[in-house]
């Protein structure tokens, strides 16, 4: 007891001498923090619109420099904490056979092994934030009122970017409360026939349950993605993106991007990794039909590696793929529905996030020495 009360006292000491950071809140800060930026004008929310499910609704996003563009579609970053880090995994098949294959990790490309190798480059990309370099950055934060005081770039950027990966695990982005949680839940009105009848064409016929994955694998709840990597065909679009064969030299892999979370995909348009189909239904019917309307689509960068196993000609009826429309939109939290400015507030009984830390995939940065949260 004695030992106990002398270790508190000792630790209450030293956190007083030096507060520790409120991580999470400091992130929330930065997130939605236009002078950041080189000219200033934008922020992570700029692009990431907390009324768009943490998406851009335009094709690409201009940068802060806005005569220089990106490519790809910002990406919902709801559940991307979520995400497991970049991994050549060993797949068991049902019919017991054994493939290997990435998995995870962030940009659509895996390119960026976990969250916090991801959160600290867009303030460096000429065509997102547009800064020189850690000591532009730092500088920029030590004349905030949120960021705590320190001489080195390094260690502005390295707390910057721990307080973002903070902020995207906190439950605002966790929140598992849409019709589609409720229905697996137990309760059974949560759906309605027709979305029902989506359920299952998604589970059978359609077959999209084998890559959006309606089981828990890495977290307790769905994250509707096994976090693979596929070319689906996407409609091209100005130049060839070679995909995950950036990161892995392979020419499998040209083309391939990994499969995200469906979870608010209704909120999230446009679509794939491009942004190359401005709707849902769209996206339905190019799984449906692409290989039997191959005019309506156009020519696709990489056809050599297209996926012709699984999608491309699904023989689905109109009705059907307004079912399987309805049941996707079953997919959208309540929380994102009902927004109250300026981010959407989670359920109530949403578990914090000191009490999941051993689940996040981030969870071994603790291990890092310069990392101290408690
Ligand atoms: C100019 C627009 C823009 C800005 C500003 C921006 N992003 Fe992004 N973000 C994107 C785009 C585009 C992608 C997808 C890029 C890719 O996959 O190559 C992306 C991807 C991401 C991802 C990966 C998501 C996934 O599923 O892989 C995360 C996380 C992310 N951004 C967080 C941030 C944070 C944090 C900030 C602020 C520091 C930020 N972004 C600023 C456009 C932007
Ligand atoms: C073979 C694996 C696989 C199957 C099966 C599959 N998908 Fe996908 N899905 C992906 C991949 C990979 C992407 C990302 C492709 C890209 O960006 O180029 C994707 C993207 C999407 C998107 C776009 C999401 C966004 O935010 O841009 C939607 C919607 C979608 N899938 C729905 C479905 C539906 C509905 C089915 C069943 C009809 C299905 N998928 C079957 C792998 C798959």
């Amino acid at each position: 007891m004695l030992l106990r009360l002398l270790i508190l006292m000792t630790c209450g000491a030293v956190s007083s001498a030096q507060a520790t950071p409120d991580l999470p809140e400091i992130g929330r800060s930065i997130f939605t923090d236009p002078t950041l930026s080189n000219p200033p004008g934008q922020s992570c929310a700029t692009c990431h619109s907390p009324n768009h499910a943490f998406a851009d609704p335009r094709r690409v996003s201009p940068g802060a420099n806005p005569t220089l563009k990106g490519t790809r579609n910002a990406p919902s970053l709801m559940y991307a904490a979520l995400i497991p880090p970049f991994a050549y995994e060993d797949i068991l098949l049902p019919d017991g056979s054994e493939i290997w294959a990435w998995e995870g990790g962030l940009f659509q490309d895996g390119r960026a092994k976990d969250l916090f190798h991801q959160v600290s480059q867009p303030f460096f990309e000429v065509h997102e934030m547009n800064l020189k370099d850690k000591a532009e950055l730092a500088t920029k934060l030590q004349q905030t009122s949120y960021f705590p005081k320190t001489k080195s770039p390094e260690k502005a950027t390295y707390l910057a970017s721990r307080a973002l990966v903070e902020f995207l695990k906190s439950p605002l982005f966790r929140p598992f409360d849409s019709p589609f949680d409720r229905y697996r839940a137990g309760d059974k009105t949560a759906l309605n026939l027709s979305q029902k009848r989506g359920l299952e064409i998604y589970r059978t016929t359609a077959g999209c349950a084998d890559c959006h994955f309606l089981e828990p694998q890495n977290w307790s709840q769905p994250l509707l993605s096994d976090f693979g990597y596929d070319n689906l065909g996407a409609p091209a679009l100005g130049k060839k993106d070679p995909g995950l064969f950036a990161v892995t030299g392979d020419p499998a892999d040209l083309g391939k991007f990994r499969a995200p979370s469906l979870r608010n995909v209704e909120l999230t348009a446009p679509y794939l990794h491009n942004g190359s189909i401005k709707t849902l239904r769209g996206v339905l019917e190019f799984y449906n039909k692409r290989d039997l309307e191959p005019e309506r689509w156009g020519v696709t960068d990489y056809p050599e590696t297209v996926n012709h196993d699984d999608l491309g000609d699904l023989g689905l009826t109109d009705q059907e793929i307004t079912d399987l429309l309805n049941f996707l939109h079953a997919f959208t939290d309540h929380s994102l529905k009902n927004k109250t400015t300026p981010f959407p507030i989670p359920p109530k009984n949403t578990p914090i996030t000191e009490s999941l830390k051993l689940k996040f995939p981030d969870y071994t940065h603790r291990l890092d020495p310069n990392f101290k949260t408690e």
